[in-house]
């Protein structure tokens, strides 16, 4: 884990920033990708457009671990291939640093009727339970035991059985996790109150590419014939990009943005944040695969207030950026974050900043703005709070020293570089 802090020289509050920035890749899309890899023949599986970041890093060594042989390029292409000889046993070590590696658990039980792993690990932003995976996979005939730190979970039989899932609770992971459980299974499996998340749906796609039977796309049951072995053809796939990327750079635009064109992205899986911005004042144009912002010297933002939702609603990753917005937009918003009891902490560090920000509690704050902001000394929490703390930094009058890059990383690639480009003046100190 590097050590790694950036230092940021801030604009005090003037749009000046300029030029074209890309879209990355998904990290929320490639890493299920990737463990579906253990559901497919030894051909193995091809992607392109695969960030270069610490969590791709992580589920590749996890995969390597298990026996999948992994193989990352620089132009973002990656070749994942297993020979049917899989690991039960997840890293501890590992599988503790990122919540993506509990998706590993279907695809591991499904192929070889047996998976110990401990609790993973992530982002601390909530409880994070994962009661939807242990309930779920005993609906399709898996005994569950916990012995010592690690979750023991094994089929009856050879395989998992199709079964009636009802998530209590929609759940990104947990529907991945299952979709891909439920390819081995024997029958049909039914999975209600799934998530929809876009990479939920591109994760499906992919599959049924790859000769998988899934209805329900785009809705929250899906259904799942149980078969072969997955087969890729010769296409390589292609991960979406990064709507919270786009997101991020989106907000900052329309805070800090004279002319700023945001590139390879889809607006369509961003309707709630682009409408709350158009809302807000900013001047926003959208085309298939672009984000145009442009913003007068003397535009100004109107306060609004958000609620975090599962998709299509407002996503909690983008929560924290936001937070930075309404601390410059005139008047009071209320933000509500639904998902996530532990993913306003972060601002704290915004009041220490400048910003009016009242707890009222662990889900809700009220942003009374504009108010200048201040550069800080300050510790990424987590990967959107990091984010979200260099927006800050930009927005604000003076130097911002941010620690804990490495929690930035872990979403975002070489973020700093990208940033230069247009206008920011970042610089990463390597420890
Ligand atoms: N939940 C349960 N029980 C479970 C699983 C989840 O109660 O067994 C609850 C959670 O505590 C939460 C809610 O369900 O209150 C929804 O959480 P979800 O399971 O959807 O979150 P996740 O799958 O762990 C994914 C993303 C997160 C993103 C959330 C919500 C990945 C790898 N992670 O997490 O991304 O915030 O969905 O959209 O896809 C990030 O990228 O920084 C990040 C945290």
């Amino acid at each position: 884990m590097n050590k790694d802090h950036f230092i940021i020289e801030g604009l005090g509050g003037k749009k000046t920033l300029l030029g074209e920035i890309k879209v990355n890749g998904a990290k929320n899309a490639v890493l299920p990708l990737m463990t579906a890899s253990i559901v497919f023949d030894e051909k193995g599986i091809s992607l392109s457009n695969v960030p270069d970041i610490e969590d791709t890093h992580r589920m590749n060594e996890l995969l390597e671990e298990i026996g999948v042989s992994c193989k990352l390029d620089e132009k973002g292409n990656a070749k994942i291939q297993q020979n049917g000889k899989i690991k039960s046993s997840l890293d501890g070590e590992i599988a503790k640093r990122f919540r993506a590696s509990v998706i590993l658990t279907g695809p591991i039980l499904a192929r070889t009727g047996k998976v110990i792993f401990p609790h993973p690990g992530g982002c601390v932003i909530g409880a994070r339970p994962i009661d939807l995976f242990i309930e779920g996979f005993k609906k399709m005939g898996a005994k569950v035991s916990v012995e010592g730190k690690n979750y023991e979970i094994k089929t009856k039989g050879k395989t998992l059985k199709g079964a009636r899932i009802f998530f209590k609770q929609q759940s990104v992971t947990a529907t991945e996790t299952f979709v891909i459980a439920a390819l081995l299974a024997k029958g049909e499996t039914v999975l209600e109150n799934c998530a929809m998340e876009p990479e939920i749906t591109s994760l499906c796609e992919f599959l049924i590419s790859c000769g998988a039977k899934i209805d329900g796309l785009n809705s929250t049951t899906l259904t799942i014939k149980g078969g072969e072995i997955l087969s890729q053809t010769d296409k390589t796939f292609e991960v979406i990009p990064d709507r919270i990327e786009a997101g991020s750079f989106l907000i900052l635009g329309a805070l800090c943005a004279k002319d700023l064109k945001i590139t390879n992205c889809q607006p369509l899986h961003l309707s709630s944040v682009i409408n709350n911005l158009r809302d807000a004042g900013t001047n926003i144009e959208t085309g298939e695969n672009f984000i145009h912002i442009k913003n007068a010297k003397k535009s100004f933002l109107n306060s609004f207030n958000v609620k975090t939702h599962e998709y299509p609603g407002f996503p909690t990753d983008l929560q924290a950026p936001i937070v930075v917005l309404l601390t410059q937009a005139s008047g009071e918003g209320t933000v509500f974050e639904t998902i996530f009891e532990g993913r306003l902490n972060f601002t704290e560090d915004l009041v220490k900043m400048g910003a009016t920000i009242q707890m009222w509690n662990a889900h809700k704050i009220l942003v009374k703005g504009p108010t200048p902001l201040k550069g800080k000394e300050l510790q990424s929490p987590d990967i959107r709070a990091g984010l979200a703390f260099i927006i800050a930094g930009i927005v604000a009058e003076g130097e911002s020293k941010i620690h804990n890059a490495y929690y930035v990383d872990r979403g975002y690639e070489s973020i700093e570089k990208r940033l230069q480009k247009i206008g920011v003046n970042i610089k990463r100190v390597k420890q």
